[in-house]
């Protein structure tokens, strides 16, 4: 990230990279204002709702995240319960706090073997709906930073049945709504709020994104509105926001269809000969009932062997070639519209070699010798004794790790990217989390 990698992927004739300041405006007369669009911005957010097929659509300048928070905002009050898969992002607890919604959380599919969260299923969507029947809203992640994503339209028939809003991150499906090689978009289904980061694979500049209501949606515009502007600049970027506006234009023009159809093109000549090729690295693909909600472009490997994190960092310093992020199981590379044909050569080649030396020098699946094991989803499951608003307004203390246990977490901990929470803010430590924690140690309630 971000797509483009430093090429400009927009119409001939827009060019925002030559002179960048001819666009750094804001808000003067005859360029509307974000927070009450009446003009050009409505008609541009209005164009941008179009090709998303979309009733609103609002450009977002603080990422994906301004865009979570509002929707949360949007849809729960104070003491409402809100269902979240563990695997949301750190944004939604910032959505947590500022709503004084009630998290009620729940683990989504898991793949241990990969070390990946997977898809929420209709089942399990079914029965903790029945567990909890006061939920108010649904969150999810869909797809995760690895590309799985899960059955919306199932889900979102389920919660539209029960009048419960369907909040959908699909930050990282950024380009799923402009080719049909891709999952459907959320966005065509009955779902309450849709948040793209279109910088992640769409193209734009860094920290733009988009949000959605879909048609039909439970969120009410000027309510969402609303909660944006308690949370958006009043000086919003018309660079960003230009970025936006073009990028949605290039994605849906002649130029960019073909672009899409090249990376996916690039894409599959490249898994498929890592695939038949790699003798110690393997690489994801799930299984066939999956496909159809899967991201190809997210390349995540595991090596039989080594840790992620070492072999990840080894091949970017020494190699030159960045991975996206890396963990103890595995490193995600991603294959992004701004790539060209010599760097997905490059990236063949580097992995080859670094698989054939590996293979010869008898690396073995010794994942078990090498002391690394799975976390344990049930690590991740939290006892909460405060909600996240309340932890967050109690005042704090660092305390080691000898000390934790049974202490409440004040701050958030996150094991590794994609940001996924071992504790939130209100949660009580307990004896599987130590592992997890700092050496450092912990800010826990005083
Ligand atoms: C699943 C998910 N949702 C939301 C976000 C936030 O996106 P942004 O960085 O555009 O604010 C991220 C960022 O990594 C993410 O991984």
């Amino acid at each position: 990230m971000p797509a483009h990698a430093g090429h400009s992927l927009l119409l001939p004739g827009v060019d925002l990279a030559r002179d960048p300041y001819r666009y750094d405006l804001t808000e003067l007369e005859g360029l509307d204002v974000l927070s009450e669009p009446s003009e050009c911005l409505l008609e541009s957010q209005a164009g941008v709702a179009q090709q998303f097929g979309v009733g609103y659509s609002y450009f977002l300048v603080n990422g994906a995240s301004v865009g979570l928070i509002a929707a949360l905002l949007a849809a729960i009050k104070p003491g409402e319960k809100v269902l979240l898969p563990r695997n949301v992002h750190r944004s939604v607890l910032s959505g947590l706090i500022l709503s004084g919604a009630q998290p009620v959380w729940f683990l989504p599919e898991r793949l241990p073997e990969w070390g990946l969260w997977g898809a929420v299923s209709l089942e399990n969507l079914t029965t903790q709906l029945h567990r909890h029947p006061d939920v108010r809203a649904v969150c999810i992640t869909s797809p995760t930073y690895e590309g799985i994503g899960s059955d919306v339209q199932e889900l979102s028939a389920l919660c539209r049945a029960q009048g419960i809003t369907l909040i959908v991150d699909e930050a990282h499906g950024s380009l799923w709504p402009f080719t049909e090689q891709l999952p459907a978009s959320a966005c065509g289904f009955e779902c309450d709020a849709v948040i793209h980061s279109m910088h992640k694979s769409g193209g734009s500049l860094t920290q733009s994104a988009l949000a959605h209501l879909p048609k039909g949606s439970r969120i009410a515009p000027d309510v969402f509105q609303q909660a944006l502007n308690a949370l958006q600049t009043t000086s919003p970027s018309y660079l960003l926001m230009a970025s936006l506006e073009a990028s949605v234009a290039f994605l849906s023009s002649a130029q960019g269809q073909s672009r899409i159809q090249g990376l996916m093109e690039k894409n599959h000549a490249l898994r498929r000969h890592l695939a038949e090729t790699l003798q110690t690295f393997r690489l994801f693909q799930p299984a066939e009932d999956w496909l159809g909600f899967w991201d190809p472009c997210k390349l995540y490997f595991r090596h039989s062997s080594l840790p992620g994190e070492e072999w990840g960092a080894y091949i970017e310093s020494e190699r030159q070639i960045a991975y996206e992020s890396a963990s103890p199981e595995g490193v995600l590379y991603l294959a992004n519209l701004g790539l060209e044909a010599e760097d997905f050569e490059a990236f063949r080649q580097v992995l080859q070699e670094e698989d054939k030396w590996l293979a010869a020098a008898g690396a073995t699946d010794s994942m078990a010798q090498a002391g690394l094991e799975l976390p344990n989803p049930s690590v991740l499951v939290p006892e909460m004794a405060l909600l996240p608003r309340e932890a967050f307004f109690c005042n704090g203390e660092r305390v080691s790790l000898t000390q934790a246990l049974g202490r409440v977490a004040k701050e958030t901990i996150v094991h590794c990217p994609p940001g996924i929470p071992v504790l939130f803010p209100g949660e009580r430590i307990q004896e599987a989390h130590l592992a997890f924690l700092p050496e450092e140690g912990v800010l826990v309630i005083r």
